[in-house]
């Protein structure tokens, strides 16, 4: 699972938006200009490479939010349209993909068909975590897709749009996974496959899961890598089940796997990697594969 888009950075090589790379791949920090990106030379190493190990590589893009590197590179792709920077610094950024303006549906077609033809592995990760409201309830053109369409909110809208990319994405042959927050108006395709991350949507998730839901598990209090053991501790990566709510497991045919996150936006040498990845890897290896643990 590669997290290839985000606030601060676009990360993948566009050659239909070039742009995207000269505008979106790169920050300010300070007087300093950082960032870069993956060419599409280097994602296919990485695909081959991986692929002759028997794993498939799943990228993401991250939609409807986390998407301020995508609209400082097309401010038009926004609900106001105001021009802003590519965001530095972590945190959560109101300004996201307008959902009622039909031209972003025709940009993420064709970058997501871009994407495609490089990952030939069958699952397409949409992102759709953290995506705030404020823009979509001050738009024209959003409130208009909701009347339009008999929605009922703003989570409906997010479920429509996340629809629409499972429907383009089925049509070239992937299955879509998203994280939980794609299951918060309860409405969303159930074709979509949830990656389960963050407590404050357990009451969502759960519901889907009595749904037939299938998810990928990934507790960021349990799994997330780039956290210290102080605050993920291995005992918890070694023994934490899929279960959302206490006493509620996820059936085990609707568990497709576990996910350690490791979110390297800071993390810049393999030393560091190696001291966040082990050993608790090989604790939620074990996890996943071993029903009796001792
Ligand atoms: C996430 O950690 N925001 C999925
Ligand atoms: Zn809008």
């Amino acid at each position: 699972h590669w997290h290839l888009s985000d606030d601060q950075g676009f990360r993948i090589e566009s050659k239909k938006f070039p742009r995207l790379n000269e505008i979106g791949s790169w920050r300010m920090e300070g007087e300093q200009k950082v960032g870069g990106y993956y060419t599409q030379e280097e994602i296919r190493e990485i695909v081959a490479y991986a692929q002759e190990r028997f794993i498939n590589v799943i990228p993401e893009i991250d939609l409807p939010g986390h998407t301020v590197s995508i609209v400082a590179t097309f401010p038009e792709l926004s609900c106001s349209g105001e021009p802003l920077a590519v965001a530095h610094g972590s945190g959560i950024f109101p300004r996201i993909l307008c959902a009622g303006n039909d031209k972003v549906y025709d940009f993420l077609y064709a970058l997501l068909e871009e994407v495609c033809g490089l990952f030939p592995g069958p699952y397409f990760h949409i992102g759709g975590d953290e995506a705030p409201k404020s823009e979509w309830e001050k738009c024209p053109r959003c409130q208009q897709r909701i009347q339009a369409e008999g929605l009922k909110d703003e989570e409906e809208l997010q479920a429509w749009f996340t629809g629409k990319l499972v429907e383009f994405l089925e049509a070239q042959g992937k299955t879509v996974i998203g994280w939980n927050e794609i299951l918060t108006s309860g409405t969303v395709s159930p074709k979509a496959i949830a990656q389960y991350w963050v407590e404050t949507g357990a009451e969502a998730a759960a519901k889907e899961t009595e749904k037939g839901r299938r998810f990928v598990f990934s507790p960021v209090s349990s799994f997330y890598l780039d956290y210290p053991a102080a605050l993920v501790p291995l005992k918890s990566t070694y023994a934490t089940e899929p279960c959302i709510l206490k006493d509620q497991p996820i059936p085990k045919d609707q568990v497709l796997g576990l996910e350690a996150p490791l979110w390297t936006e800071r993390v810049t040498t393999a030393d560091h990697i190696e001291r966040l990845t082990f050993p608790r890897l090989l604790a939620l290896a074990e996890n996943c594969w071993t029903w009796e643990k001792d």
